[in-house]
């Protein structure tokens, strides 16, 4: 017998203002045509009033209602943001103040840019393997609009805002890849990357967030790979081969990247969940996201057996295999 962590509720929160190609086309030198060849992204949805704890703490209660919990039952929040309301304190501190968690459960947030529901999972998974809670929600918001130069054509027609969440609970499994649950997860970093990928600024150098930058091309060759190794490395160890796959979800930057991968790995495309067209890429925020909507809508369903991947900032990278 071993613990294994199942994912029983998700949830996610898109803002209502949905941002066109055509109406970035209006701010900046570019064309619905350029965009969606180059990313796959028709439209992404912008913050107006909301925060990115609003946005968490409505996935959150979104994932709580279908698990059929109450925040005071929950062990564990972790938050995975690279947009937090404040420097400090963390965006679970006030998700779990606002759920009304029980004085002493644990909140912290993880910084992993869009690596990090893969991250946050991987991390909450661990603490329900060893004993130490029975249960976790895990949530991913990002206001990306806030940290995008909406001059600079380069950056700001990727980026979108939203929020996904899930909660994981403790149940027995044999310890075969014929369980439910988080199979299998994997996390890396290549820090020799910091530069390709970042914000112009932070806390202890600008003393301000700055905007996003980065190094398209070099990010899209890491990406492919570091998204595909990922992905094979969790199928493999697993004993699976790709012909089992239900699900890959890779995080949702842009179509060729996501094709790119669901080749290498030998699925066809109609294996691939693609959300990016009306999300654009939302960070940490792209895989619970997309699955959630795709739970929701019925596409994927419980038993099914799901691959995500993911790839960001600094770089990071990793993959996990579950069965739903
Ligand atoms: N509209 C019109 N033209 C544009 C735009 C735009 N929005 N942005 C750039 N261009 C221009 C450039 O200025 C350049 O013009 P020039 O040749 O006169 O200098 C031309 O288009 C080609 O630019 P490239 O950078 O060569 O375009 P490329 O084909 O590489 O596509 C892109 C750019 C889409 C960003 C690509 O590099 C890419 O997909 N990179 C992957 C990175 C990514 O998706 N990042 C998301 C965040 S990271 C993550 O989530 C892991």
């Amino acid at each position: 017998m071993l613990i294994r962590s199942e994912i029983i509720g998700w949830g996610h929160y898109l803002p209502q203002k949905v941002l066109t190609n055509d109406d970035l086309a209006k701010i900046v030198d570019t064309s619905d045509e350029w965009i969606s060849t180059r990313t796959g992204i028709k439209s992404r949805h912008i913050v107006e009033q909301e925060l990115t704890s609003d946005m968490a703490l409505e996935a959150a209660k979104m994932a709580l209602q279908r698990a059929g919990m109450n925040a005071e039952d929950l062990d564990l929040i972790i938050v995975a943001s690279i947009s937090p309301d404040n420097t400090t304190p963390s965006v679970a501190t006030r998700v779990s103040g606002r759920l009304g968690t029980k004085i002493g459960t644990p909140a912290f947030d993880i910084s992993a840019a869009c690596s990090g529901f893969v991250y946050a999972l991987t991390q909450a998974d661990n603490m329900i393997r060893l004993g130490q809670i029975k249960n976790a929600l895990v949530i991913c918001s990002e206001s990306l609009s806030k940290i995008v130069d909406w001059t600079d054509r380069n950056t700001c027609v990727l980026f979108g805002d939203g929020a996904g969440a899930v909660v994981l609970r403790a149940c027995e499994g044999k310890g075969d890849n014929t369980d439910t649950g988080i199979l299998d997860t994997r996390i890396y970093a290549d820090g020799s990357h910091y530069d390709s990928l970042k914000t112009l600024g932070g806390v202890s150098s600008t003393q301000n967030a700055g905007f996003l930058y980065m190094d398209g091309k070099e990010v899209f060759k890491y990406g492919v790979n570091a998204l595909t190794q990922a992905a094979e490395t969790v199928i493999t160890e697993t004993g699976f081969s790709s012909a089992d796959i239900d699900w890959l979800i890779p995080h949702q930057a842009n179509i060729r990247i996501i094709s790119n991968v669901g080749e290498k790995l030998g699925l066809p495309s109609e294996k691939v969940i693609v959300t990016v067209d009306h999300h654009g890429n939302t960070s940490a925020s792209s895989i619970p996201l997309a699955l959630s909507e795709n739970l929701e809508s019925g596409k994927i369903k419980k038993g099914d057996l799901i691959v995500i991947t993911a790839m960001g900032a600094g770089f990071t990278w990793g993959g996990a295999i579950i069965r739903l």
